[in-house]
């Protein structure tokens, strides 16, 4: 006989389960309404993090037309306030930067493994202290220490591109990627991998594996819905980044700063200063002294390496092939930049730093292709006290989003928004862009600490091959652009290149 007050005890205890599963699942969203926010409607759990599919900058252009400067939105549980008003963005990425909006997203240490002290995680004091101590390294002295290595390797890139079969069209971001990884791990730690002529180096192909990851992966759905499951997985060595990845760098790191412990001379790279501002893990968390700490720990110096290496590869050659792939679409604007190339710098002439900053042309076009197609479509700041900003009251642990790509394409700010116009950046206009509407490297004390470098080493990279190639869209070429998700091309951007000897 079936025993009916054990079954009812039973489905009392699943209804009751299914009913606290989905209070947990809605719960926070009701976030905004009490704000007066307005946003699009979250499903239970998933937030309106679904919406993405149609890609992160379609869904925020959508959201910007329909609710305006401000608008609330859910990854899974986690509300996000979305911001465009410039006052409003002016206050969190400047002015209220140090007492309320310093740190970004909260990334759980136990996903982000031993990554956890690399300066873009890092929050407050320590954060303070790390950027600090890394300032120093990217003033434009140090970076006319770089250059002759960065030329180095544009040089070879160079050559290997003369190498190359001149009928096949190239791959752009396949063949600038061993230039910017080689500049980086050069100037970083003076170690010459080569990746342009060795392309199966273990630095390259643990790189490509770390960027290998897709927005809607079982592990970034996981994180969403059920944070605390995620950080259970990644102890069990279930990771976003590749963890065997993350291991052979953390190593190869290791191996790279004993042997710099032992050098006493030769020459300067970032590692080496870091090193010799080196304290100890007591030092770091000293709280007695008068004067704030500087130097880095053991472990935080072979996490900022790291970030150095991410940072810069990735980055850098995408910019540089959505330049590319903007010049080569708009021949009106390459004959123009190859006009102030062969002005400054005739075929074969060396190319030199100070000649280099001073191109003009060269910075309006980089300018506006990060405009167009911004690397990083989105900023974010965590709110750490409770504010009001013109008239919204933020409360405490609230995350803001910057979608910076909604206010590249805004008409109010820009004229035609969607066309290529170097123009708008030229020293005569430049003082009508907004700063706080134009943030490709972000804004304030917590902007891009590797800006400066970054625009040297893709100024220099397009020079040289300006200098020697002309470039052309192809068949093969995708016209128009078609993005994913995260803004990256669908179809590897490819171009035609042949040598100017042949063609002049
Ligand atoms: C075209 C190339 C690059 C672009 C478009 C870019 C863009 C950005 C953006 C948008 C941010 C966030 C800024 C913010 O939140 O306000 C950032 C942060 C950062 N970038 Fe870059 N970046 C580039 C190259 C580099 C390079 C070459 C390095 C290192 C050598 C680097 C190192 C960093 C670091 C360390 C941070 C975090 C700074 C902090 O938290 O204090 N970036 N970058």
């Amino acid at each position: 006989m079936i025993d009916l007050s054990s079954v009812s005890v039973t489905w009392t205890l699943v209804v009751l389960l299914i009913t606290l599963l989905f209070i947990y699942g809605v719960w926070p969203h009701g976030f905004f309404n009490k704000l007066g926010i307005p946003g699009p409607r979250p499903w239970p759990f998933l937030g309106t993090f679904l919406s993405y599919r149609k890609g992160m900058c379609d869904f925020d252009m959508e959201c910007a037309k329909k609710y305006g400067k401000i608008w609330g939105i859910f990854d899974g549980r986690l509300p996000i306030l979305m911001i465009t008003d410039l006052e409003m963005i002016k206050a969190v990425m400047v002015k209220e930067c140090y007492s309320t909006f310093t740190n970004r997203r909260e990334t759980n240490e136990t996903v982000a493994g031993p990554f956890a002290d690399g300066i873009t995680i890092v929050k407050d004091e320590r954060w303070k202290r790390i950027r600090s101590s890394l300032s120093p390294y990217f003033t434009s002295g140090r970076l006319k220490d770089i250059f002759p290595t960065a030329e180095t390797h544009a040089e070879r890139f160079i050559k290997n591109m003369l190498k190359r079969d001149q009928e096949q069209p190239v791959k752009i971001k396949e063949a600038v990627a061993p230039y910017s990884l080689d500049v980086v791990t050069s100037s970083s730690f003076s170690v010459d991998i080569d990746s342009i002529n060795n392309p199966d180096d273990p630095f390259v192909t643990n790189i490509k594996k770390f960027f290998q990851f897709s927005l809607f992966s079982p592990f970034i759905l996981i994180l969403t819905l059920f944070p605390s499951v995620a950080i259970l997985l990644s102890k069990m060595g279930i990771t976003l980044l590749s963890k065997s990845s993350m291991d052979f760098f953390y190593k190869a790191l290791r191996k790279i700063k004993d042997e710099h412990n032992k050098e006493s001379n030769g020459r300067v790279d970032f590692l080496k200063l870091m090193i010799q501002s080196q304290i100890s893990d007591e030092q770091a968390v000293d709280t007695t002294s008068e004067q704030p700490i500087k130097g880095l720990t053991d472990h935080e110096i072979l996490s900022q390496s790291f970030v150095f290496i991410l940072g810069g590869y990735e980055t850098t050659s995408t910019t540089l092939s959505f330049l590319l792939y903007n010049l080569a679409t708009n021949p009106d604007c390459l004959q123009h930049l190859v006009e102030e190339i062969d002005t400054n710098f005739p075929f074969n002439m060396p190319v030199t730093y100070d000649a280099l900053m001073k191109m003009d042309y060269l910075e309006m076009a980089i300018n506006e292709s990060m405009r167009l197609l911004p690397t990083f479509p989105r900023l974010e700041r965590t709110c750490k006290k409770t504010v009001e900003l013109n008239g919204v009251t933020i409360p405490k642990g609230t995350l803001v989003g910057i979608p910076t790509y909604v206010l590249n394409r805004d008409p109010q700010l820009w004229g035609c928004p969607d066309e290529f116009r170097p123009q708008r950046f030229s020293p005569e206009s430049k003082s009508e862009v907004n700063q706080y509407a134009f943030m490709p490297f972000g804004l304030g004390p917590r902007n891009c600490i590797g800006m400066r470098f970054a625009l040297m080493i893709m100024k220099l990279l397009v020079v040289k091959l300006l200098q020697n190639f002309t470039v052309e869209t192809c068949k093969e070429t995708q016209i128009p652009l078609e993005l994913n998700v995260i803004l990256q091309p669908k179809v590897p951007i490819t171009l035609k290149f042949t040598p100017r000897s042949q063609r002049d």
